[in-house]
Parts: structure tokens; C-alpha cells; sequence
């Protein structure tokens, strides 16, 4: 069969790549692509956002199976552009994608369905927003309502910070309409868990877990990144702890949308929080998460168009998901300045090691072709190093010293990912 995949990051190759494993596909495109998915796929130079003519790509190729990576074309309707053409598409569809794309509505659903989260409250009125902070317990997060390259959210440790916080998203408009409304809630501690569950509109099967590393600094400071590594599986994410999220959260979660008419088809991507009072919600995506898919695949076991075909014709109890024992660890290489300034098109050396050593990986996340076969960077994240091993300690040692593979000029990464792995002992 022939697939088609639409994104162009990190998330996309590794989600190419798991689809190049299964023996029922012959060819795979992708729009746009990069120049790591170049070497299992046919890039096209069509953009995410550009429907009507991914659309009629994938009528012309006669694509089997399209499958949407990024939040932007899911929140946007590309899943009911395809399905109006008739054409056989993975992912939610908008009205679905709003869990992702409203926090005001996901907040909202959690209350309706009493569904764990940090308690809040919506605000369209700035005024309204800093006469609450006024008697507001410290500290509180501030976010953004709509999508802001995971950017919207503010931790805020004093009431001045806070105020300030409400003129930067909703009068400043420093992440655009997506201030337009603006969610207050409760700061929570505890260890963030990223969990992603496929979903077939009522059942669902849990993916393995994993960990994210959002700040671009070692120790976690400096700036929100899309993510400078992650680790699977979560050693803190217990059986229990599982069960109770699929019990109180997951399924909730599927039964609530359905209820309101939002049957949710896809990956649905929940942010955990594990506080003293249990598993919370931070926030919900609508999509594979970001490094976190190119942790989780490589230890998936079964043939994931099989999986996909299930979501889409509502057969996940068919489905016996499986993944293996053992553990991956992902390090980005990034380039210096990111996730502010930085220089792009320069050339990476090293990435042909990859291709003779079994568990390792490198997912190309924003790359280019050069001339003479040679591949550039062309992003703040660049590359994201990935390795298996039976421990989650031994896979991140072999990630580390496969990021030493690698050499491109200004290449940065951080030195503590997987850190939290030395707490779990
Ligand atoms: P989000 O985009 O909602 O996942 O938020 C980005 C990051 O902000 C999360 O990964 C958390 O580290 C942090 N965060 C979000 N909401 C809260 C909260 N209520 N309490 C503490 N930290 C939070
Ligand atoms: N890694 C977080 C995300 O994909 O949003």
C-alpha cells in the first residue's frame, strides 16, 4: 500500500521510519519532508497547511493511508479535508482537535467529566484576570488558550509577575488569538509524565511511557523548548499509577468526547503531572508528542499501520499493542541559540554511522538537502540521537555517545537528559 505522511520533523521521520517496518507498504511520501525522511520516503514540497493541495496529492498518487503529524493541520481540519475527498486519513478531526487546540475547552470538558486536574478559571476580560490574581495563591500558571508552539504557558512566582503575565497574552498578544482567552489555574509539583494513547473513538490502547525535557537548559533552566530529549518508559509511571490513569483519566477522557459529539480518533497525548494527590492532567495534545515519538516507536513492536487502520475503522479491541522490555533515550542536538536566534545551512558530518549500528537511531528533525548528497541543518532542534538498551542507564550512556557521531558547527545539546532516571533507584 501506499502511504502518505504529512509533517516534516523529527516526530514525522520516526513515525516514517516505523511505517517503513511494516511489510504491507510498498512506498511512502511525505509533505514536506526533510532529509533524513528523504532516505525511506519521496518528499514533496507541499505544506502542512495547504489542504486542497495535499488533497489532490494524495487522490493523484492514489495514497491508501494518510496520516497528519503536526497540531496546526489537525486543530485546522486536515483530517475532515481528506475524509470529504474520501480519502482514508489517521487523525482526530477538528472538532476532536480542539482538545488540544482550546485549553478554555479542555479545562471546561475535565470539570464537566471530573476528570483530575489543577483547578482554574477561563477569562476573556483582562481586567477580570488581574482583579482575581489579586487574591490568587502564588504561584500560579498563567496559559494561553489557543496553540502557541508549546510557548503559552507562564509560570508566574509573584503577583507582580503575574499581572505583567496577563498584559503579555492577552493585551500584548505575544502568542497571537491564541490570548484572545486565557486560562488561570493552580500551580502543581510533582514529576510530568507525557502518556500517548491511541484512540479508536471508544477504545483505547496506551502507548509506553515516556519523559520530555521542555527547557533548553542543563538542570532545567533557560527557556521552553519543543523539547531537548526524552526517555521511555517513565520509571516513576507505575502499573498502578497506569491503571488509575486509564481508569480515571483515559477512558473518561474518550467517553466525555464521544459524549459531546467529538468522538476522538487518533493519538490523543496527555500530559501528566504525578502530585501527592495522584495523576492530574496538565494538558491534553491531539498528536505524537514531540521528541517523545522517537523514544516510543522504536520500542513498539507491533506493525503500526495495522494499529492506524484499526483507530480509523474503530477495531482497536483487535489490536494486541505490544512494546518491548527494554528502554530508549532521545538527546536533540540543537543549534546554539535555539530556541531564539540561530544559524541555519550548515553541514552535518557522521550521520552514515547510524546506518551500520542496530539500536541506534537519528530522526531528523529540521535538516535539508545540500548539493552533493550532503545534508545541512535547517532548524533550531536539528537532530534528536536515539538508542535502545535493556536500561534505561544503558540506553542513555550508548545515546551519548552516539551524539558523538555527529559534528555540525554551533551543535548544542544538554547534558542531563534522563537525569530523573538516577532518582527512581
Ligand atoms: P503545557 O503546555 O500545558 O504542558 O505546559 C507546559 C509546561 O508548563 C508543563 O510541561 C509543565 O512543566 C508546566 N505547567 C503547566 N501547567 C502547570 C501547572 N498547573 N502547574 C505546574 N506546572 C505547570
Ligand atoms: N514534547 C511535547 C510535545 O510534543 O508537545
Amino acid at each position: 500500500m501506499k502511504v502518505l505522511i504529512v509533517g516534516g520533523g523529527g516526530r514525522e521521520h520516526a513515525i516514517a521510519w516505523k511505517v517503513s517496518q511494516s511489510k504491507r507498504v510498498d512506498k511512502i511520501y511525505a509533505c514536506p519532508g526533510n532529509a533524513g525522511i528523504a532516505e525511506i520516503a519521496e518528499c514533496v514540497p507541499i505544506g502542512v497547511m495547504e489542504f486542497d493541495k495535499l488533497v489532490a496529492f494524495a487522490k493523484e498518487k492514489e495514497i491508501d493511508l494518510t496520516i497528519i503529524g503536526p497540531d496546526d493541520p489537525l486543530v485546522g481540519g486536515a483530517v475532515d479535508a481528506f475524509e470529504a475527498a474520501g480519502l482514508r486519513v489517521f487523525g482526530p478531526r477538528a472538532n476532536a482537535a480542539i482538545l488540544e487546540g482550546s485549553k478554555a475547552f479542555s479545562k471546561d470538558l475535565m470539570k464537566k467529566y471530573n476528570i483530575p486536574t489543577a483547578a482554574y478559571e477561563n477569562f476573556t476580560d483582562p481586567q477580570a484576570a488581574m482583579e482575581y490574581l489579586k487574591t490568587a495563591k502564588m504561584p500560579i500558571v498563567l496559559k494561553a488558550d489557543g496553540l502557541a508552539l508549546g510557548k503559552g504557558v507562564l509560570i508566574c512566582n509573584t503577583r507582580e509577575e503575574a499581572m505583567a503575565g496577563v498584559k503579555e497574552i492577552m493585551l500584548d498578544k505575544h502568542f497571537g488569538n491564541a490570548g484572545n482567552t486565557m486560562v488561570i489555574e493552580e500551580f502543581m509539583t510533582g514529576r510530568e509524565v507525557s502518556a500517548l494513547i491511541f484512540c479508536d473513538g471508544t477504545d483505547i490502547a496506551p502507548m509506553t511511557s515516556a519523559q520530555d525535557h521542555k527547557r533548553a537548559g542543563d538542570g532545567d533552566t533557560g527557556l521552553n523548548t519543543g523539547g531537548m530529549g526524552t526517555f521511555s518508559p517513565s520509571p516513576f509511571y507505575t502499573k498502578d499509577i497506569e491503571n488509575y490513569c486509564i481508569e480515571n483519566i483515559y477512558k473518561p477522557t474518550m467517553a466525555a468526547m464521544k459524549a459531546e459529539g467529538r468522538e476522538f480518533k487518533g493519538v490523543m497525548f496527555v500530559g501528566l503531572m504525578l502530585t501527592e494527590d495522584g495523576p492530574k492532567v496538565l494538558e491534553y495534545n491531539a498528536r505524537f508528542g514531540d521528541p517523545e515519538t522517537q523514544v516510543v516507536l522504536p520500542r513498539m513492536k507491533s506493525d503500526i499501520v495495522d494499529v492506524f487502520e484499526a483507530c480509523i475503522d474503530g477495531k482497536l479491541k483487535d489490536i494486541d499493542l505490544q512494546f518491548d522490555d527494554g528502554a530508549a533515550v532521545c538527546v536533540v542536538l540543537a543549534s546554539a541559540g535555539y530556541p531564539e536566534h540561530y544559524e541555519k545551512g550548515l553541514p552535518i558530518s557522521g550521520l552514515d554511522t547510524f546506518k551500520t549500528k542496530d539500536g541506534y537511531y537519528v530522526f531528523h528533525a529540521g535538516t535539508k538537502a545540500g548539493a552533493d548528497g550532503t545534508v545541512l541543518t535547517n532548524g533550531g532542534r536539528v537532530l534528536g540521537v536515539v538508542a535502545k538498551g535493556s536500561t534505561l542507564k544503558g540506553a542513555r550512556a550508548e545515546a551519548y555517545k552516539a551524539t558523538e557521531w555527529i559534528s555540525f558547527a554551533n551543535k548544542y545539546m544538554r547534558h542531563d537528559i534522563g537525569k530523573a532516571i538516577d532518582a527512581a533507584e
